[in-house]
């Protein structure tokens, strides 16, 4: 499952940014996320991808680390952010606990089965300082107009980061008009969740 999921991706990196809202999706993804933390501090972009919305966060002033399994997409990652950008499953990150100020989950839950995800939450939960943030999308799908994940399902990933000591702590919105195949809204709006670690 996860070498199919890394061959679609490989194979995608090419046009995966013209085609999933380019910059203006990254830009605005990225002032989403600063709205939910209280300041810039280490980042770790989880499944990041090409690295575009983990560019768009060093801009907005954090330091920015990015992990992705697809080397296609990392190859992209390190060509905008040199020397931050790590092969890595998102549910077994190369980080040490209580290390990182924020955690970002862009467009990857919904991909994931449920235990999967729940397994990058407990990751982003063992890696994130006493009050450090967790920010993920949820409900992803149905910013397209199609069925819901489970995985990302909102109440879901909520109850699971509820379990973990990671309380909600904000909810804002990011748009990224897409050409992508499966998308059927022209004008997606994506939820954005935060938690906060408790511990
Ligand atoms: C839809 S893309 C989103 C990329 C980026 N966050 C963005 O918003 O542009 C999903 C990314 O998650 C990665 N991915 C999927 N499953 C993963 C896993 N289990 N561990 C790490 N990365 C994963 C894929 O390789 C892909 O780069």
């Amino acid at each position: 499952m996860q070498s199919g999921r890394s061959a679609y991706y490989d194979a995608e990196a090419a046009r995966y940014d013209a085609s999933r809202g380019g910059s203006e999706r990254a830009d605005d993804a990225a002032r989403a996320v600063r709205r939910l933390v209280p300041g810039p501090g280490v980042l770790l972009d989880v499944g990041g991808g090409t690295g575009i919305v983990s560019a768009a966060l060093a801009a907005q002033g954090f330091d920015v680390l990015v992990t992705d399994l697809s080397t296609g997409m990392l190859a992209l990652a390190r060509d905008r952010l040199p020397g931050r950008a790590m092969a890595a499953l998102a549910d077994r990150l190369p980080v040490r606990p209580g290390s990182v100020d924020v955690v970002t989950a862009v467009w990857l839950l919904h991909l994931l089965a449920p235990a999967e995800a729940d397994g990058v939450l407990a990751e982003a939960a063992r890696v994130l300082r006493p009050g450090g943030h967790l920010v993920t999308t949820v409900d992803k799908r149905q910013a397209h107009g199609q069925r819901g994940a489970v995985a990302d399902d909102r109440a879901r990933v909520t109850e699971v980061a509820a379990r973990l000591g990671l309380v909600p702590a904000g909810e804002t919105t990011f748009t990224g008009a897409s050409a992508w195949g499966s998308a059927t809204d022209a004008d997606p709006v994506f939820p954005l969740a935060a938690f906060r670690s408790g511990r």
